[in-house]
This record gives structure tokens, sequence and C-alpha cells, in this order.
């Protein structure tokens, strides 16, 4: 059993090694001059990390992947070489864990499938995609020698100014936790590869909106908004977590023991292991000056429950100072064994004492170009139609002619967005990029010199004149973290200038957004049709055509409200009872999405009494009224009438997702667990956490209530 062999292995463990094994340390340092360079691995660099300091990970942070041609095999030879160092050259041969960000596919290799980013994955409401997602990462990043991703994100998205908002799902609990937990099926689903429910948590709602600065987040907010789509993840078996980096309530979460283990281990039941982000332990001294010296941030990270440290600019520093916390009893053995015993335990979990190596020349094969067939159906999932006007759309590609302009019509950069081989997205230089296919590409496969490409504003009015539609792609610059947050979530103006300007024309004009955040419309809610593509990866310019040309039926449902104005933001359709006038009012709400066929839904029943522990089954007839098959997605919400606690006027409690032919329809059934219920109750200040409360409830759909009791 897994435990023995840990106790059996802590046991022979000298201090330093055990120390070690808390390290993760950024590949760079393993290369070149052992300071960031590219290049082969260099023998002083491995000694230095991995046997001076018995480093017991390493990882590829985002953009960190340049091994010499980018290749998988590159990185499974790398990989295997690093592991082969360790285990040779160590007393005890405890194998490396390597993690990298494979947050949209395995992105940050050449040749690799880049898949949606999770905004998208999050407009699917497809949980069984997310699935399918997250095995087809975890095989290609197994294949290189990769047991570890650094996802999936599963904070809420409530303020499109934030950098990482496209990094989310949605903002609501439970379809982000659905998500979440689904993706993390997927990740964990050959037993080679851990997922990582990051960044734990109220990340995502600074009060600047931007990264890592300051959250102000009510326990009540904190528990029934935040956490429980990281509880979704840890019932889903996810080992691994991440901190978020920035400070909730005065507290940065590095510190926070009542975040670290009060939250996450003692109420939500974590047993996984925890690591910091990007040097953050170093920033509880640097950046938020809670202690004054190196060794007391490692104190006050280590014994508020970080496990492992993730890249410490100094290992030297990392090492030493927790071995002097150790020496001083500002750290004990016993926290410091419970730690390295959750490392050796996710190490032995994942196979790697048997099987260290991966076999470098069927890398390649596994993952350039893997799955492209889900790519494309999960970008067509993720378009969700906005506009309409005098169904404008579908064009039919034989007839029409087409002028297509706007800045991500052929913007392989754009089209992937941050986390893309690079940090802040694909270099712009000879550099080895991923598979893409535009919305050019993929337009004039269908329709040849039917489509017109302006790649200029003037060029596109002048052409206009002789086409029968305008096709405007608006994208934004790829970016990710502090890089890109914005202050005003709003177009620029000109891409406004552009639309405007072709509507003048007179000729339909249909406007696709690739953005990775709803962005405020001005002039541009105008336009005949509008299509949010999000950031759609390798297959979005066959998606894009797909949908414009009528070969795909969009399904997709906004999984955030989208802000008509940049005050709007945060935002969230989760409104509470107020005494005055407490609006909602965007330009689109969550949940909002059109298609080229019409569905109603009737019949709504639920099961009518239910314990606080027991499950209700919600049950609606959903029929196609339309001319032709879609997907409907059906959202079930759930309302009080009467709370003796604020509960949101509505709350997403479930939803079915079904296929259906022109004129036919389906039951479908929703289980509602009781605990989904939970509220943190009245009086917070002696720890309240969320609680079933007995009474009356309703379940609604978007035309029927029905009345339940939960006893
Ligand atoms: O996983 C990421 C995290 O989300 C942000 N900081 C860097 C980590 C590794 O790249």
């Amino acid at each position: 059993p897994v435990a023995a062999r840990v106790a059996d292995l802590l046991h022979k463990m000298t201090l330093p090694e055990k120390v070690g094994q808390m390290v993760q340390i950024r590949v760079g340092k393993l290369r070149g001059n052992c300071d960031y360079n590219n290049g082969p691995l260099v023998d002083s660099c491995l000694a230095d990390v991995l046997v001076t300091n018995h480093a017991g990970s390493i990882l590829s942070g985002g953009g960190d992947g340049a091994f010499p041609d980018n290749s998988p095999q590159n990185w499974a030879d790398t990989i295997n070489g690093i592991q082969h160092y360790t285990l040779t050259h160590n007393r005890l041969p405890i194998p490396i864990i390597y993690g990298a960000d494979g947050v949209h596919g395995h992105n940050d290799v050449a040749g690799a499938t880049i898949f949606p980013h999770q905004i998208g994955v999050g407009a699917t409401w497809d949980p069984t995609l997310a699935r399918q997602l997250g095995v087809s990462t975890a095989n290609a990043m197994v294949a290189t020698g990769v047991n570890w991703d650094f996802a999936p994100v599963s904070d809420v998205s409530r303020d499109a100014r934030w950098g990482r908002y496209y990094e989310t799902y949605s903002e609501d609990p439970y379809l982000a936790g659905a998500l979440a937990a689904s993706t993390v099926t997927g990740l964990q689903s050959s037993g080679q590869l851990t997922a990582t429910a990051k960044h734990f948590a109220g990340y995502s709602e600074p009060q600047s909106g931007h990264d890592r600065t300051p959250a102000q987040l009510p326990v009540r907010y904190l528990q029934d908004i935040f956490l429980p789509s990281f509880a979704a993840q840890i019932n889903a078996g996810v080992d691994v977590a991440m901190p978020d980096s920035g400070s909730v309530n005065g507290i940065p979460v590095h510190s926070s023991k009542y975040m670290l283990t009060t939250q996450l281990r003692d109420r939500l039941g974590f047993t996984g292991v925890v690591c910091s982000d990007w040097n953050d332990i170093a920033q509880l001294q640097s950046s938020y000056h809670l202690v004054s010296t190196y060794p007391q941030a490692i104190a006050l990270a280590v014994n508020a429950g970080v496990d492992m440290a993730m890249e410490p600019a100094d290992a030297h520093a990392f090492t030493s100072g927790l071995l002097a916390d150790v020496q001083s009893g500002a750290v004990s053995r016993a926290r410091i064994d419970q730690a390295v015993g959750r490392i050796l335990t996710l190490k032995f979990k994942l196979g790697l004492f048997e099987h260290p190596y991966v076999d470098a020349s069927t890398a390649n094969k596994t993952v350039d170009n893997a799955d492209r067939p889900l790519a494309r159906t999960a970008a067509t999932e993720s378009i969700v139609l906005l506009r309409n006007q005098n169904n404008v759309l579908p064009l039919n590609p034989a007839t029409s002619k087409i002028v297509l302009t706007g800045d991500s019509a052929d913007n392989l950069s754009q089209q992937m967005g941050g986390w893309t081989i690079g940090w802040q997205g694909v270099p712009d230089d000879n550099s080895p990029k991923p598979p893409v296919v535009t919305p050019l590409q993929a337009m004039k496969e269908v329709a040849g010199d039917r489509i017109t490409y302006a790649p200029t504003a003037s060029d596109a009015v002048s052409k206009a004149s002789g086409a029968d539609a305008v096709v405007v792609v608006l994208g934004e610059k790829a970016g990710a973290e502090g890089p890109g947050d914005v202050r005003d979530p709003a177009f620029t103006p000109a891409q406004q200038q552009l639309v405007d300007s072709l509507q003048a024309t007179g000729k339909p004009v249909i406007v696709v957004l690739m953005t990775g955040r709803p962005r405020a419309l001005g002039s541009i809610a105008d336009a005949n049709a509008i299509l949010q593509s999000w950031l759609p990866g390798t297959e979005g310019g066959h998606a894009v055509s797909d949908v414009l040309f009528g070969t795909a039926n969009p399904s997709g449902k906004l999984p955030v409200s989208w802000p008509k104005v940049a005050s709007d933001e945060p935002m969230s359709y989760q409104t509470l009872p107020a005494n005055g006038t407490n609006t909602y009012d965007p330009a689109y709400p969550f949940g909002f999405g059109l298609s080229y066929t019409t569905f109603t839904t009737s019949g709504l029943a639920v099961t009518p009494t239910i314990s606080r522990h027991g499950t209700a089954t919600a049950s609606v007839t959903v029929s196609n009224t339309g001319s032709r098959a879609g997907t409907a997605v059906i959202p079930l919400y759930l309302h009080r009438p009467v709370s003796p606690v604020l509960m949101p006027n509505k709350q997403l409690v479930g939803f079915a997702r079904v296929t259906l032919a022109a004129g036919a329809s389906q039951t479908v059934t929703v289980p509602i667990a009781a605990k989904q219920l939970a509220v943190t109750p009245g009086d917070v200040d002696g720890g309240a956490v969320p609680t079933v409360l007995p009474g009356g409830y309703q379940v609604m759909t978007d035309t029927q209530t029905v009345d339940f009791t939960v006893r």
C-alpha cells in the first residue's frame, strides 16, 4: 500500500532530502548558465538543483517550453534526461514530477492542437466535452513526460477587467464547478497525471480589477460564491491545489491558515498537495511585508499549509531557510513529514516510481495535431449567437459574395490567446507555432473566390459595395495575468469605427467577436448579427465558418453576464433582494444564446419534498419547435420566496443539454441535491458554514416555477 511505502521512504530520508522534495524549480535553471537560457541540459546545473538541493519537482512555467525545437519529442527527451540525472545521482532514487500549464491543450508545445480557452468551454455548458478535452490534454502531456497540469482554473469570473478572465469557466459557482470537476475527471482519468485546483480562492475578484491586488470578500460571499467550484473539484478527486497569489480580506492567501487549512482541508476535505504559485512565498516578505526575513516567510507559508514552493527565485535560500526554520523550531519536523508525505503519495499514486520515463520516440506522433475533430467540436459548441436580425445568418456559401475583414480574421496569436507557446501568447518570431485554421482560411475552403479578404478598413468599406454581406472579425491582443488586465473592457475606437463605417454602407454587417471577455459593444450592438467565438484555438476558423454558413447550428450560451459599460463590472445575474433598486441590466444576460431553430420547455415538475441530505429530481420537456435540428441548453434556477438569509433572486442549480431533430421533444431529468441549496446562515461571526435551511423553495425555467420543500 502507498501509505506504507511513503512511511518507509520518510524513515530513510534525511532532513535536507525531505526539504528538497518541497521545491519545484523552473526548467530554465537546468540549462545554459543555470539562468533561464535555452539550450541543452547542463550537468553542473542539474547537480546543483537535483543533488545539492534535492529538488522534488521541475516545471515549465508559461512560455518556458523552449526546448531545442520545442517539439513533443524534445520535451520527452529533456524530461527523461532530468529524470535520469536525479535517479542516478541521488542516494535515494526518488523520481521528480514535472509540471506545466496545459490550460487549453498541451499549449506550451509546438505542434500540439490548441483547444478553446476555458471561458469558451464555459459557453458550451457541456461537461462531457470538458471531460474529453481533459483526457486529450492529459494524453498529450503524459506523452511528453509531464505528469502534472496546473489546470483547471476554477475561480468564478465576475470582472471582465481582470487579465485572467478568459482562463475561467463562468461567473456561476455551479456551472464553473460542474465543468471544473469534469475537466479534473478527464485529466486524471489515466492515473498518470494530476490536475490542479487553482487559484484557491477569491483570486478572481480583486477590488481594482487588476491581477494579484487585494480582494475584499465577506465570509458569506467567499463561502457561497467562490468556494463551491473548488469543492466540486475536490469531490472529483483533484490531487493538487494552488493558492491565490493575492490577499483576501487583508491576508495574503499564501500565509492564511484559515484559507489553506481550515477552509481547504478541514471544511472542503482536500487531502492532496498544496503547491505555491510562482515564487509567492518570497512575496510574503518582499511585497506584503508580513515578516522581515525570508525564513520567517517560509515558516509562515509552510505552517499555513503550503507543501511545495513553486520556483523560489533562489532555491538555496529556500532550502537553507526551511532547514533553519526546522532547527529553530519555527516549523516542526512533523509538518515537514506531512508535506513530504503528501508529495511522495502523489508520486506513488501516479506510478512514477515504477515508470519514471516515457518513450520519447512516440511523443511527436501522439501529440502533433492530436484530436483536431474534438477541437473543432469544442470551438463550434462554444460559439454564442448573440444577435441575428431578420435571420441574416446563416449565409449561403454558394450564392453570397462576402467581404471579410477585421483584426482577427487571419491572426494566429489573437485566435489562440495567452498561455500558447509563450506566456503572453504565441511569440511574433520564427519559433515553431501551433497548428491553426483561421476564419479566412476556413471560409475560403467553403466559399472560395466568393470571399474577398480586405485587411484594411478603407479596403473593406470600398469593397463592401460589391458584396452581399460583410463579416468583421474583431479580436484582442493576446495577454496573460497582469499584462492582460484592462481598465475598460470596450472595443478600441478603431474597431468601433470600422464597424460604424461598414454599417453606413447599408450592407448586412456580421460581427464575429474573438475575445476572451465580453467587451462593451457600444454601436457594435447594432450590427445585423453578432457571434462570440471567445479564444477558440486551432480549429476556431472552421468553427466560425461552420456557424456562419449554417453547417453547424449554434448552441453556446453565455457563461457570464455581458456588461453594457465598464462600470457594470464586477457583475453577476445572482442579485440579492434589496431595499431599493437592484438592477441587473446587462447587454446580454447570463445563459443567453440564440439558435437557428427555436425551443420551448413545458411540464416542469420536481420531487415535492426532500430531506436536507436528499436529492430532488426535476423534469422538464424540451421541444424543438423550429425547422432544423439543434441543441438546447436548459438551465434550472433556484428561488426562495421567503428566506431568513438573503439568497440570490435566481441561482443555477442544474441544467440539461439536449440535441433534438426539428419537431422532436424529449423529457430531461436533472438532479438537484439539497446540499446545493446550502447558504451561509445568519451570524457568520461564529465561523458559520454553509447549511441547508429547511423550508419552501422553488425551481424555475424561463417560463415555469414549481414549489418544493426541504424538511
Ligand atoms: O500555473 C501558473 C499560475 O496560474 C500563475 N503563475 C505561474 C504558474 C506556473 O506557470
